[in-house]
């Protein structure tokens, strides 16, 4: 018997056919894909259009060591710069996933100190709720308890400030302090630490599936950002969930007029039709990187021209069917319906997000916010029970923060979709209220 080992325990499934946001088991059941693989996908599987090109790619430059142009490099970079990226962010850097991004903006970050003679400023801050990757030293900064365990002797200890998290702020929730208390948290490890010991802080502007779609109280990243220049610290806005129009912008970013030294991108840069993810940064950091004469080292399969060829197919398929504009209507329906049906549900502690990026936490007790306990593993029992119920949920949460439910479908789901999705996740709940409550 096959043993595939990487599949939630409770959710394996075997699927022989993905098309639309649908997936096809090999028993023949049909599952709407609510959260597009790991919210990856954006312009629904199976496009021909999209395979060609990779085809082509594959035909015309099988490998090519990744410093070097090809018209597929090229022709992604023109579509990135001209269409996706903030002028600011001229330069860019492939890899093939988000962890290898994060490590890369992590790197460059830390150069680019080194290399205005600051080696001394190489701590990079993250926050106490995040999820940034799985290689050792994202697993090890990332505030992921659940993904961790069993490493902690060994993956680096992550300097945190706290990921504002207006729901379970200590001062209460949504607090009209909040802003405030974070801000002052950033403040004090900045301190603790010593600007000139910092290089960066890494972070999401809003949480992908560690939070489940937290974004902070109003004001606080503009804030946050000025406190960062007044101390010559880096930002890197890790937007590898939220990139490329998922919140209703291009990048979640702009929300809050945030002007990032380090954007990195994975997921929906092509869609999950190829592996590939990107480090975007500024000139300054690479001219100074260059002169310093320090090396910046490719992954073999980096900026591979089928993956390239991908990416920008999939980002021409999203502005020539305009799928991002659709991102904002859709995830306000999806939201709305969510709250009308499931808002009063006694598990229900908030249902939040931006654009088609939707959590919903699960909550034993609404009164003081008292989470199940982790071993009844309540989120794989939605997930589970989702499935049954023909729709794919993501699992979301952090282990110390947990059952959050994450929605993030493609853009081109329609008004049956997100009933479905809505009426499946309403018997999951149904079914936990009756057993476990
Ligand atoms: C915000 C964020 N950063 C980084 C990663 C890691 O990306 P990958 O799994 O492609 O390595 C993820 C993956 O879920 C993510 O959501």
């Amino acid at each position: 018997m096959i043993k595939w080992p990487f599949l939630p325990k409770d959710a394996g499934l075997d699927i022989v056919k993905t098309e639309g946001a649908y997936l096809y088991t090999r028993q023949g059941q049909k599952i709407l894909d609510a959260a597009s693989g790991a919210i990856v996908n954006n312009i629904g599987y199976g496009r021909e259009e999209v395979a060609e090109a990779i085809k082509e790619a594959a035909l015309n430059n099988t490998y090519v060591l990744p410093p070097f142009l090809t018209p597929e490099r090229e022709e992604l970079l023109d579509e990135l710069r001209n269409h996706w990226l903030p002028p600011h962010l001229t330069r860019v850097h492939l890899s093939s996933g988000g962890s290898e991004a994060n490590e890369s903006a992590v790197k460059l970050a830390i150069q680019y100190q080194a290399s205005r003679g600051k080696p001394e400023k190489n701590l990079i801050l993250t926050r106490t709720l995040s999820y940034h990757g799985t290689t050792l030293n994202m697993s090890g900064i990332s505030g992921h308890a659940a993904r961790k365990r069993g490493l902690e002797s060994y993956v680096p200890a992550p300097i945190t400030v706290e990921t504002p998290y207006p729901l379970r702020c200590p001062l209460g929730s949504f607090h009209p302090e909040a802003k405030d208390y974070y801000l002052n948290n950033l403040k004090e490890v900045i301190e603790r630490y010593g600007a000139n010991h910092i290089a960066a802080l890494l972070m999401e502007p809003i949480n992908g599936s560690s939070g489940g779609a937290i974004y902070p109280p109003e004001g606080y990243w503009e804030e946050a950002q000025k406190i960062l220049l007044d101390n010559d610290i880096l930002l890197i806005a890790d937007e590898v969930m939220t990139g490329f129009g998922r919140t209703g912008v291009d990048f979640s970013c702009n929300f809050y007029n945030l002007k990032p030294d380090i954007l990195v991108a994975g997921k929906g840069m092509a869609g999950g039709y190829a592996a590939i993810s990107g480090t975007y940064s500024t000139d300054e950091i690479a001219e100074s990187i260059l002169k310093a004469g320090f090396e910046v080292m490719f992954h073999t399969f980096a900026a591979l021209p089928q993956s390239c060829a991908a990416s920008s197919s999939v980002l021409k398929i999203l502005r020539r069917e305009n799928l991002c504009e659709r991102v904002n209507p859709l995830g306000d329906q999806l939201k709305q319906k969510l709250i009308s049906e499931l808002g009063q549900h006694p598990l229900v502690a908030e249902i939040r997000g931006k654009g088609l990026l939707i959590g919903v936490e699960i909550v034993k007790e609404k009164e003081g916010l008292v989470s199940f306990d982790e071993k009844e593993k309540i989120t794989n029992k939605i997930v589970g029970k989702g499935l049954e119920n023909g729709v794919f949920f993501y699992p979301g949460g952090t282990g110390e923060y947990r059952d959050i439910i994450c929605l993030g479908p493609a853009f081109i789901i329609n008004d049956d979709d997100i009933d479905l999705m809505v009426s499946s996740l309403k018997k999951s709940l149904d079914h936990i209220k009756a057993k476990y409550l």
